[in-house]
């Protein structure tokens, strides 16, 4: 079974909301550990609207597992990475207009900003994974930039209307798998995972890691809701 890399921008997205200090991503990526969570994912977006540098400086420091930071392949980011040092890298595209990452990296229309990118990061010591389409020409292009990891992007997956559907894009990366690590490369996967579709995705061989986040905190903001409707009724009393 591939381990589980959590996505806590969310809960930075609920902070920015108010400009505020709560609710705090280092103290989420705590207990995100403590439930089992074998990583801690964020975006350090260029736009940082989630997600600040003192987000990543701290997790640096407090994640127990490993951290794996999701970045533009800019020469800004790579700095802040080769500073910070994370335990991985994913590579992303960015575009600012986006609500959520859209596509996989075209790694094979800029192989020579992307190969540069993976370079710098790998000669010191942060493996980089890019996170691509689960198709044939990208995977290829990733080999080429020497990149240790690939994470196929299951959002077509995740997306597909109907079963027939479904089948057909989980055959797609069932296949990207395989060809990845026949070209040498590990391989993770994530986007648009639920508690309903992960299941397939889990079971294909190969799979290293799957990255998860929106379903997992929309998730934790319905079950705790009661509780924290509760403990403000007991504030409201205790005054
Ligand atoms: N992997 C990558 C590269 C992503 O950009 C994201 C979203 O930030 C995820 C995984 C997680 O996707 P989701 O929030 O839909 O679970």
């Amino acid at each position: 079974m591939p381990t589980l890399g959590v996505n806590i921008d969310h809960i930075a997205t609920i902070r920015q909301a108010r400009r505020t200090v709560e609710p705090d991503p280092v103290a989420a990526a705590v207990l995100v550990e403590l439930a089992g969570a074998d990583g801690i994912t964020v975006h350090l977006r260029e736009d940082r609207r989630h997600i600040q540098d003192r987000d990543v400086e701290m997790l640096r420091r407090t994640v127990r597992g490993h951290l794996n930071l999701e970045m533009a392949a800019t020469q800004v980011m790579v700095d802040f990475a080769l500073d910070v040092r994370p335990d991985y890298v994913t590579l992303v595209p960015e575009r600012r207009e986006e609500v959520t990452t859209e596509g996989g990296l075209d790694v094979g229309g800029q192989i020579a900003s992307v190969g540069l990118a993976v370079e710098q990061l790998q000669s010191a010591g942060i493996a980089v994974s890019l996170f691509v389409d689960p198709d044939t020409a990208q995977l290829q292009a990733s080999a080429r930039t020497g990149a240790k990891f690939v994470e196929l992007h299951t959002g077509r997956y995740a997306e597909a209307g109907g079963e027939q559907a479904q089948r057909s894009e989980l055959a797609q990366l069932a296949a990207a798998c395989d060809e990845a690590q026949a070209l040498g490369l590990r391989v993770n996967a994530g986007h648009g995972l639920t508690y309903w579709n992960v299941a397939p995705v889990a079971r294909l061989s190969g799979i290293e890691e799957l990255n998860i986040g929106h379903s997992i905190i929309a998730r934790a903001v319905l079950v705790g809701l009661e509780r924290a409707v509760r403990e403000m009724k007991q504030a409201m009393i205790a005054g």
